[in-house]
């Protein structure tokens, strides 16, 4: 076997294969273009139809349209009411994104540690950290596989909790039967272009509650209400809203993606149940669980390195890929372990133990729908080629 490209051997591939690629054809052109031409080019009817389609691919009464995902969940925070004093239970194996929403309504979050094999939160530690003001819970489909919501939702039912679902990574998956969206009190999405679609930047709540909705509505257009349709210069701000709203020529850009979702989707999972057949008997790497009952979503493909059989860390396994010209990465350094949280809420190691234990394991490996099987078996060969070379 050839030395690593990271020790001076030749790289796997000339060309760097990235982990994420948006696929955009001509059909998305022209629906941009068309857009672009029309009178309204945001607050116009285009946002219409994309939040109806949305909604209707979700089975949901209502989706709101965001200029992009943080916001999105920034909506859903604010639509719940979170404040100073408030707590709102979420994971740490997440973007940043999805506390900092919380953490800009004034309130804290609370970082509950996920399950090993599915690595999305544990609906037992999330029982744990259900001490003192907690209003809301945000659980995160990490990588693309929805949470365990049948113990998940009785829970914050029970504690009168609004559950908002962070579904940036698995719009289009399913959950028991019932497609993501549909499962929460809201759920949120991200349409940035590694995402499952894309609109450039973009976002979206999903909801099934009417007053919940109006509240996104009036969130995400500075605080707006108009009492009298007929006299629309006499708009009233009736809370401190924020300019989050969408354009029509990126929701032209939806519109077309989302008629694609499903083609997408298919090729996420031929890809995805590829690298699972040849890495599953890997005496490298472990494979997250993959549930019966749900359809993964597909958004990354990640591993759990076994670095018992490893001389190296994760990050010189990251380093060498990347030599060899595969963008592999890392899907999250831990939210409480940034600066801005361990200095603002002096949260400390040790918190989430099972999600430390695995982010020192966790690789990221390219996937996206126009990846050929052949960019997907260089992947395969720089494994194999840095394992070979760093086995213990
Ligand atoms: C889980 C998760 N939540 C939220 C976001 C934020 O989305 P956006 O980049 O559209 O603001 C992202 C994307 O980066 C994400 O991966």
């Amino acid at each position: 076997m050839d030395k690593p490209a990271l020790l001076g051997g030749t790289p796997v591939r000339s060309r760097l294969l990235p982990y994420a690629r948006q696929t955009i054809d001509s059909g998305d052109i022209a629906g941009v273009g068309e857009a672009l031409a029309s009178n309204l080019i945001t607050q116009g009817p285009t946002l219409e139809r994309f939040e109806r389609a949305l909604a209707a691919r979700a089975r949901v009464k209502h989706a709101v349209a965001f200029a992009n995902g943080t916001a999105a969940l920034h909506g859903a925070c604010w639509a719940a009411g979170l404040g100073p004093g408030d707590r709102a239970i979420t994971t740490p194996l997440t973007f940043a994104a999805t506390a900092n929403a919380v953490v800009y309504q004034g309130a804290r979050p609370v970082f509950a540690d996920i399950d090993a094999a599915s690595l999305t939160l544990d609906p037992d530690a999330v029982k744990r950290a259900g001490r003192g003001r907690v209003r809301a819970v945000l659980p995160v489909d990490f990588a693309g596989l929805a949470c365990d919501y049948d113990r998940l939702l009785p829970l914050a039912r029970e504690k009168g909790w609004t559950v908002i679902a962070d579904a940036a990574h698995s719009f289009g998956g399913t959950y028991g039967g019932r497609p993501v969206g549909a499962l929460a009190d809201m759920t949120t999405l991200s349409f940035h272009p590694a995402k499952l679609i894309t609109t450039g930047e973009g976002g979206a709540v999903l909801t099934d509650r009417d007053d919940l909705a109006e509240r996104l509505r009036t969130m995400r257009h500075h605080g707006i209400r108009c009492p009298d349709r007929a006299r629309p210069w006499r708009y009233e701000i009736v809370e401190l809203g924020h300019n989050y709203r969408l354009t029509d020529f990126q929701a032209a850009l939806g519109l077309s993606q989302l008629d694609r979702l499903e083609s997408f989707w298919q090729r996420r999972d031929r890809i995805a149940q590829r690298y699972r057949e040849r890495l599953k008997g890997s005496p490298f790497v472990e494979l997250p669980a993959l549930p019966p009952d749900r359809r993964h979503g597909w958004h990354l493909f990640v591993v759990l390195l076994r670095l018992e059989r490893l001389s190296v860390d994760r990050d010189t396994v990251l380093q060498a890929l990347r030599a060899e010209n595969i963008g592999a990465t890392l899907h999250y350094p831990l939210v409480y372990r940034h600066p801005f949280y361990r200095e603002r809420f002096e949260y400390g190691p040790g918190l989430c133990p099972v999600a430390e234990a695995a982010e020192k394991r966790l690789v990221t490996l390219p996937l996206f729908p126009t990846m050929s099987l052949d960019d997907q078996d260089d992947v395969l060969r720089a494994l194999d080629k840095i394992f070979a070379h760093y086995a213990r």
